[in-house]
């Protein structure tokens, strides 16, 4: 069923905007752009170019390897993108460049980023950008510390995370709520059938059917991935009782070994 005005609206920027297929028409994100819950607008810069062959980039002054994107296409871009946002009635439309230099994408950043109900999404391409477009960029983020060929890829990761995260896109089984990473630890491991593969048993507690004792389980194999994993995690959180003492067999029982 289409909802009337959608939660979140993007608006995208890119040379290559049939790359956002792959959000549109697949999966979790696919179902979310159909029931309308979320809505996207695909800008190709080149429109905004003043010569017949639409270019849209340039050399680079001093010299060096590679084409930049010129300011002026991105600029217009962004102006006309948030004329249409103010006309349709959404008030933010903070403007974000996907770029290796950028804020780390993380689950943190996502939660904050949801607090608007618009983002312009810039994603671009060749060398990356003429500096002066930073006058009109609110944020920058990066998905990691290494390079992509353009911020396609990275702006749907970041789209991504964010669709999955508002109401009504995951049913309760699918619940983003238990994900790792939503209260500061990993997901602990999951099983399903046959309940014996090749030797390897699914351990006894998850076919107890005690739904305490499973809670338990799942909490402090949680804690273990996250221990073994990703211990910084565990330093900027604060545990309950119930998960400092579990921590602590968690590690008694790895220093012990597995055959003690
Ligand atoms: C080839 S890259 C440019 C890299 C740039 N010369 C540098 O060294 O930082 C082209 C575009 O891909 C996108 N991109 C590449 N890696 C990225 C990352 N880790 N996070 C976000 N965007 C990225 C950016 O939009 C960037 O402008």
């Amino acid at each position: 069923m289409k909802t009337t005005k959608p939660l979140f609206r993007f608006d995208l920027i890119s040379l290559m905007p049939e790359m956002f297929q792959a959000l549109t028409d697949y999966g979790v994100t696919g179902r979310a752009f159909k029931s309308g819950i979320i809505e996207m607008n695909l800008c190709n810069p080149r429109q905004f170019a003043k010569d017949a062959h639409n270019t849209v980039d340039d050399k680079s002054y001093g010299g060096g390897p590679g084409m930049l994107m010129m300011v002026e296409p991105l600029v217009k871009a962004i102006e006309s993108l948030k004329d249409t946002q103010r006309k349709k009635g959404f008030k933010s439309a903070k403007v974000v460049h996907m770029t290796p230099r950028g804020k780390s994408l993380s689950h943190q950043l996502v939660r904050e980023l949801l607090k608007e109900e618009s983002l312009i999404i810039v994603a671009s391409r060749y060398e990356g950008v003429d500096e002066r477009i930073n006058d009109w960029v609110d944020e920058e983020i990066s998905v990691g510390d290494y390079v992509m060929s353009g911020g396609e890829l990275p702006a749907m990761t970041l789209m991504d995370c964010l669709i999955r995260q508002l109401p009504g896109v995951l049913n309760d089984e699918e619940s983003a709520s238990q994900d790792s990473f939503v209260d500061g630890l990993l997901d602990h491991p999951h099983y399903t059938r046959p309940e014996v593969y090749r030797g390897i048993k699914v351990p006894d507690v998850l076919m107890s059917g005690d739904h305490e004792k499973i809670r338990t389980w799942r909490l402090k194999e949680s804690l273990r991935q996250t221990w073994n994993k990703r211990p910084d995690l565990l330093a900027e959180r604060l545990l309950t009782k119930e998960e400092s003492r579990l921590l602590q067999e968690v590690k008694r029982e790895q220093e012990q070994g597995p055959y003690n």
